[in-house]
């Protein structure tokens, strides 16, 4: 999508087929007053969108929008020679206006525009979440469909002009970013759309390569072969991929800015590319949609993709997917097997579908190596992270307060839904086996998303010269990876979470 930041001037002149323009609903029982560029508007079209605001009775509540047709031939618009519609959009009350709200209002409005070819917006907020909006909800994967496939023939946004107050630097700095952030997290849409039998492990690292690939490109790949991790004592997420004909593969991107580093951050993705559950073998309704198991890994290449183009200062980054299927075979690891992960820790298997946890245990140890200031993972965990907070809302987890308050703030500045689940000692008790350190499964059905999170916890290692852990952060995203209703920032399907929430954080970091 083409979209650029334009100072809006009396004399602009607009290409496009329509004009949106904002307004805020009147207080109280007042009536709606049409004022500035509104009224401006309205004089050249002879009190057109006056009289359509009476005739409908348009309050400018919240989200609501208005289209008025123009006649093809007004004399008096002769700077806007196509324009054949004004897109009205309603922004609620002022003093009840915050960034959420302004999401609404832009997603309204975007999803009402969305045949129209060229739009011009009057910028009533952020020009950054017009062009991020705009993108994120025009948002398709028909990669698949042969007949009612677009093939470029059909309408659809292609240009965005954002009709600024003032264009400064910074406006377009955010513009720029917001589009890089958007086309990022389409990058990890695709990845969770895209079936399992196109998305293997092997699949991942060749998307990892392109992400990393160019001689300018400021992103180190390592991949890791079955061998290399079986040498590092990778027992865990070796358990997991022996039952599957598709090798596995442990995929280590690295960042480092020019200039000063201040700090060290490192993601971890889980990228299990299909959960069958292993010899605990899902019922075939819970195993339906589990080419979606690997969405913190598709987040992992949104967000280093996002990272090589737009080189953040000062932060270091090394994002690790340990990729996997996990599938029952005569190979397969059997539930009441004992394994020994990276850092030493011995694992009864009682639940081979308690998988996740494994890959992720061996990569949190194997980052935690590099001793990095923080940890932060994202896992398509456990389904009962789904039962505690919807579909909506990923459970976030941690063993450090600051960390999680910093990442919930950037959550919710770009609409992320999050909500803390926490990790009491007391929940330990059912961490712990009969004959190994800790079981992989042993909650019973309670608390079961902070069970999960609690066992990945276990894995991470201890801050340089000192007794305490890094400071983790653990996001469960089974329920959000996937919607299955339109949001204010995705369609239904594939969402790309948490590539803008991390993004967020690692640009104000
Ligand atoms: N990948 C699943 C979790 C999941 C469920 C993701 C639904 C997305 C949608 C995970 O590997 C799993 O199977 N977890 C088990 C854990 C249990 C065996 C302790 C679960 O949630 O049932
Ligand atoms: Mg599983
Ligand atoms: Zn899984």
């Amino acid at each position: 999508m083409k979209i650029t930041v334009e100072k809006f001037l009396k004399t602009t002149t607009l290409t496009g087929e329509a004009l949106a323009l904002a307004a805020h609903a009147p207080k109280g029982k007042k009536k709606v007053q049409v004022e500035g560029d509104l009224a401006e508007l309205d004089n050249q079209l002879s009190g057109l969108i006056s009289e359509t605001i009476k005739e409908e009775d348009f309050q400018f509540k919240l989200g609501k929008t208005l289209v008025i047709r123009l006649s093809s031939q007004n004399p008096n618009l002769k700077n806007h020679k196509n324009l054949k519609k004004i897109i009205l959009v309603g922004l609620g009350p002022k003093d009840k206006f915050d960034s959420n709200n302004e999401r609404k209002a832009v997603a309204s409005l975007i999803r009402v525009a969305s045949k129209v070819e060229k739009l011009a917006v009057r910028c009533f907020g952020q020009a950054a979440m017009l062009a991020e909006l705009a993108i994120l909800l025009n948002y398709k994967f028909e990669r698949y469909k042969t007949n009612d496939k677009n093939n470029g023939k059909g309408k659809e946004l292609k240009e965005l002009t954002i009709l600024v107050d003032e264009l400064t630097g910074p406006i377009k700095q955010l513009v720029k970013e917001a589009q890089v952030i958007a086309e990022s997290t389409a990058i990890a849409r695709d990845l969770v759309w895209e079936p399992a039998c196109e998305v293997t492990p092997a699949y991942l690292a060749k998307q990892a390569r392109k992400i990393a690939a160019g001689k300018t490109n400021p992103l180190k790949l390592k991949i890791l072969e079955q061998k290399d991790c079986e040498k590092l004592g990778m027992g865990a997420y070796l358990a997991v991929a022996q039952g599957s004909d598709e090798p596995p593969k442990f995929i280590e991107f690295s960042y480092k800015p020019t200039g000063k580093i201040r700090k060290h951050i490192a993601l971890v993705g889980k990228g299990v590319t299909f959960d069958s559950g292993g010899l605990s073998l899902k019922p075939s309704k819970a195993m339906e949609m589990m080419k979606e198991d690997m969405s913190g890994s598709a987040a992992i290449m949104g967000i280093m993709s996002a990272v090589a183009r737009l080189k953040p200062k000062g932060i270091q980054i090394t994002a690790i997917v340990a990729a996997t299927e996990n599938m029952p075979s005569g190979k397969a690891y059997k539930p009441g097997d004992v394994i020994t992960a990276m850092n030493g820790k011995t694992i009864e298997v009682n639940n081979t579908d308690a998988e996740g946890r494994l890959t992720l245990a061996d990569a949190v140890a194997y980052v935690s190596k590099k001793n990095p200031d923080e940890i932060i993972d994202f896992a398509t965990l456990t389904g009962a992270c789904m039962v505690a907070l919807g579909n909506v809302c990923a459970g976030i987890m941690t063993n450090n307060q600051e960390l999680l308050d910093r990442v919930k703030t950037s959550a919710d500045e770009v609409g992320e839904l999050m909500w803390q689940l926490p990790l009491y000692e007391e929940y330990k008790e059912s961490l712990k086996s009969e004959i190994a350190d800790l079981i992989n499964a042993g909650s019973k059905g309670k608390a079961g998303a902070q069970n999960g999170g609690l066992f990945v916890g276990e894995f991470i290692g201890k801050q340089k010269g000192s007794d305490e852990p890094i400071p983790w952060l653990h996001i469960d995203i089974a329920g959000p990876c996937w919607f299955d209703q339109p949001m204010d920032w995705s369609p239904k399907g594939a969402s790309g979470i948490p590539v803008r929430t991390i993004m967020n954080y690692l640009l104000s970091s």
